[in-house]
């Protein structure tokens, strides 16, 4: 069990939290709150607790140096906003002016530190970076669930020179994805959509172990048609892993798991908002014409009935081009079908769950995790590094003598 915030005494300390606050900019505006919002309990609890908070997050991908376009000063607006009190923010992480600032805050301020993946020793997870941001506290939180499949200094690097603990979304999340994973009820059915299978092998195979149905859809439901021997004309296909899809389809059969594909497809003759569509049936793609939705109305209604029967439902990955309209159908009509069904479920972040959120289907949901990569990372069966590297909670059975 890892240490999370009823463990620690927070009054008058110095609490250096690693947030999720990779947020999508505008305008230099934030277009969506999702995970500025979800940090707020552990935000707001220090600040009940008397703590002074420090806040960290990456923005974008700026690639080890400053970009002005990624600073956090359209987050530090938001947050101030859902807060309804002032954030003090500084334009770095690290260095004399931020140590100046630090040392002037009060009990229950809040301080947002400028964008880490400003630094290289970010990413590069250097313990001279880490040792420097740590010296900045007494305490490290790590709330960051969407990053915590990245070692990184912010999320592993610091936990070498601080007591480490886990905040309340992180709890959440973990509890939630490992309810499904570890405790589900069947039928349990698992929708794998997006790409590549090559993002979701292991994935897939994990999940082979559990689940009763697994529905597939976009490329990753290509590759495992043409490895059916259907032609998949101009769809995007990956061949090298053909024999895999075949050789998961056999390892299916043995384990009583239903490997659901799309029976009917809508297709375009090119790669554009605006192509010509038709829906064929799904071995009957013409040369010249590609697979952009698993959004077959027969698809649709074979994929509906089986969301239908579930009790645990997992979702990772749009069946299509969604953000193409046209090319939307499947994807919508999963997000539709899990809101109308009893199932618990949970719906791994990223595109999914921005697919939830254009339908406003959000509040049907149990569980819409705040981590793209990182759910799909727990979904893989592995142990997330930024989650491994927090205290463990001192057994509390005293030892035999
Ligand atoms: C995410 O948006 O999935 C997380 O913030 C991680 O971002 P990254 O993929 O750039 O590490």
């Amino acid at each position: 069990m890892k240490k999370t915030l009823k463990d620690i005494d927070f009054k008058g300390k110095k609490v250096l939290v690693r947030v999720d606050f990779n947020v999508p900019l505008a305008n230099n505006e934030v277009t969506d709150t999702t995970r500025i919002e979800a940090a707020l309990p552990t935000i707001e609890y220090l600040i009940r607790e008397e703590a002074q908070v420090l806040l960290i997050s990456h923005l974008g991908r700026p690639g080890g140096q400053v970009k002005e376009e990624l600073r956090m000063d359209p987050v530090a607006k938001e947050l101030a906003n859902l807060l309804g009190k002032a954030v003090l923010k500084v334009d770095d992480c690290i260095g004399e002016e931020v140590e100046k600032a630090v040392a002037g805050l009060e009990n229950g301020e809040v301080l947002l530190l400028e964008n880490s993946r400003f630094y290289p020793g970010e990413k590069a997870n250097d313990p001279e970076f880490a040792k420097q941001l740590a010296a900045l506290a007494d305490v490290y939180v790590n709330d960051a669930f969407g990053a915590a499949h990245r070692a990184h200094a912010t999320t592993v690097g610091v936990t070498e020179y601080l007591p480490a603990a886990a905040g309340f979304l992180l709890q959440r999340e973990l509890n939630e994805l490992s309810k499904v994973m570890d405790n589900p009820t069947s039928p349990f059915v698992a929708i794998m959509g997006g790409a590549k299978v090559s993002d979701k092998i292991d994935v897939i195979k994990n999940l082979m172990n559990k689940v009763d149905y697994l529905l597939l859809g976009g490329g990753i439901a290509n590759t495992f048609l043409l490895a059916k021997g259907y032609e998949m004309g101009d769809s995007l296909v990956e061949e090298d892993k053909v024999a895999l899809a075949r050789s998961l389809m056999e390892e299916s059969e043995k384990k009583s798991v239903e490997i659901v594909l799309p029976i009917d497809v809508v297709i375009a003759n090119e790669f554009a908002a605006d192509a010509e569509s038709k829906i064929v049936m799904a071995d009957q793609i013409p040369t010249g014409w590609q697979s952009l939705d698993s959004g077959g109305p027969k698809t649709i209604e074979k994929y509906s009935e089986i969301i239908k029967k579930a009790k645990t439902v997992i979702w990772n990955g749009p069946l299509g081009v969604f953000e193409f309209d046209q090319f939307a159908k499947g994807t919508d009509a999963i997000a539709k079908a899990l809101a109308e069904s009893n199932a618990h479920s949970v719906i791994g972040g990223g595109d999914s769950a921005a697919a939830v959120n254009k339908a406003g289907l959000t509040k049907r949901m149990s569980h819409i995790s705040t981590g793209g990569g990182a759910s799909l990372m727990f979904f893989e069966g592995k142990a997330l590094p930024g989650v491994e590297a927090l205290d463990d909670v001192e057994s509390s059975i005293p030892e035999n003598n």
